[in-house]
């Protein structure tokens, strides 16, 4: 656009010098001619390159857009307002720009919130809040499949879901909120209400969005959810400022202190709010956003996958008995579950959330170390098909359970076997340094319910429900959310409780 800006201005001082240095009413008609032409061709092709520039990036939102005849304005507030036009564009993305969608509005910084406190405080505290994971999933897992010890039928990935929305709300939430059903159906709908709502909006034209917000059914919802979450909280959020007023001290004097009362987000994203205000509501949404789906999605395919390879769950029981038995729920217990780990992330591979993964959005023209370039502007990911090359794994399509333990038994393959280890063949999290922060939570969250899981309850596949698989939308992979298990209540080999 900066070529054909500085083509026209040439052109017209060209034609002023022409006006200048020439007897007008000398020229002729042929002449006239020309230069009517040539001014034509000039328009055309200007115009020619605004359609084919609209249509390469048509399906990008435009921040920042030059002038139809002088691109100046626009140049002086880049370098002016980089900051602002990039926060803006990307509320453009996710309409962090309208109050239905106020959780992806960067201004209010839910995400890099959310970030610090998985990263420093949650990460921190594994040790901490291992054995209260375990006493929710005691009440999770006993409401959700009973104490039945006869075989009945259960929707294994919505149980799955409530199981994890319950232990992780009570990690982000502490005691008061995480057995509140309306709370738990809050976490797991929201996720999926906001992304619908958003497409209804954008089906509008983008001038009315801020109107269709208002008018489309699904931004509805999201807006009760969100009155309703604020309901909910604020109570905990009130009662907590009342009890650390009370104690007539400073939360921040001694903010990794072991003894505190609270080892939950709520303390966590106070303490780093330095008790100034914020939304607490949407801060939590945001953490669950990014957590239950996620890590129900994993929960669900390892059954699913025990189900089919029923061989593995004698050992993975044997293996639980005994570092439970001796060590019981500690941080390093979880650690020792070898077996574990190898067999999640053997399902995490045969299936991970996606075919890509490290989506990213190209803010500037980047050259890779082999010469190679990414454009501005384009979006781009990281294929994850190592997961399914031979070259990498040996029978890369049969699940084999043992296939990261033995990798672990190796000093020259040990780090890489681990389930949270990421490198470009494992990238199920990310890697680098924006890897997913809570997969030291998730996984040691999965380890904790499947544990429960497995001493507390045989399950096989319930052979009248069709057979569960993969859904694949686009570079998504997710387990199968309607297929049925068969579960029945055993007697566990030692107390978890
Ligand atoms: C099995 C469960 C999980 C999976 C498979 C998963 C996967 C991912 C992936 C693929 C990314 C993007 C990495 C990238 O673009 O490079 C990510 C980012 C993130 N995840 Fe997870 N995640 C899981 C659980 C969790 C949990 C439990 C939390 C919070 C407690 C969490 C918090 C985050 C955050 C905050 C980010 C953004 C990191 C950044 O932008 O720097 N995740 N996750």
């Amino acid at each position: 656009m900066a070529f054909t800006t500085r083509l026209i201005v040439n052109t017209r001082q060209y034609a002023q010098n022409l006006t200048q240095d020439i007897d007008l009413a000398s020229l002729s008609a042929s002449k006239d001619l020309a230069f009517g032409l040539i001014g034509s061709i000039l328009l055309l092709a200007v115009f020619a390159q605004w359609i084919v520039k609209a249509y390469k990036f048509w399906q990008y939102p435009f921040v920042n857009k030059a002038g139809w005849w002088n691109a100046s304005k626009a140049k002086e507030n880049f370098v002016w307002n980089a900051q602002k036009l990039l926060v803006d564009g990307f509320h453009q993305d996710f309409l962090g720009h309208l109050f239905t969608f106020q959780l992806f509005d960067d201004r209010q910084n839910f995400g890099e919130m959310v970030n610090i406190v998985v990263r420093t405080k949650l990460t921190q505290s594994l040790g901490l809040i291992t054995k209260v994971v375990s006493e929710e999933m005691t009440a999770a897992i006993r409401e959700q499949w009973t104490e039945d010890a006869e075989w009945h039928a259960i929707n294994l990935k919505t149980t799955l879901l409530e199981v994890i929305a319950q232990l992780s709300s009570r990690v982000f939430l502490g005691p008061e909120l995480c057995r509140n059903k309306n709370w738990q159906r809050i976490t797991i709908d929201y996720t999926v209400n906001v992304f619908m709502a958003i497409s209804a909006v954008k089906r509008y034209p983008k001038i009315l969005h801020r109107i269709a917000q208002w008018i489309v059914p699904e931004a509805r919802v999201v807006r009760t959810q969100m009155a309703e979450a604020r309901r909910l909280i604020q109570p905990v959020i009130n009662q907590r400022k009342k009890e650390i007023l009370a104690e007539n001290r400073s939360i921040f004097e001694k903010p990794t202190e072991p003894t505190r009362k609270h080892t939950d987000a709520i303390q966590w994203l106070y303490e780093l709010s330095k008790g100034g205000d914020y939304d607490a509501a949407l801060a939590q949404l945001s953490l669950s956003m990014a957590a239950i789906h996620t890590t129900g999605d994993l929960i669900t395919q390892v059954i699913y996958d025990l189900c089919e390879h029923p061989d593995l769950v004698q050992p993975l029981r044997e293996e639980a008995i005994a570092v439970l038995g001796t060590d019981g729920w500690k941080r390093t217990s979880l650690y020792n579950l070898k077996l574990m780990d190898s067999v999640i992330k053997e399902s995490q591979r045969i299936k991970p959330a996606g075919m890509v993964s490290m989506r990213r959005l190209a803010t500037e023209n980047v050259t890779l170390k082999d010469g190679r370039r990414i454009p501005k502007d384009s979006m781009v990911a990281v294929s994850a098909h190592w997961n399914w090359d031979d070259s990498i794994y040996e029978n890369p399509d049969q699940f084999d359970g043992y296939r990261f333990y033995k990798m672990s038994q190796k000093p020259e393959t040990e780090q890489m076997s681990h389930l949270v280890a990421t490198r470009p063949q494992h990238l199920a999290f990310g890697h680098g340094k924006h890897a997913c922060p809570g997969r030291f939570f998730a996984a040691n969250e999965v380890k904790i319910a499947l544990v429960h899981i497995l001493l507390k309850y045989d399950f096989k596949v319930d052979e009248s429900s069709p057979p569960p698989k993969i859904f694949k939308m686009g570079w998504s992979m997710q387990s199968d959310y309607q297929a049925k298990i068969l579960v029945r209540r055993r007697k566990e080999e030692i107390c978890l409780d």
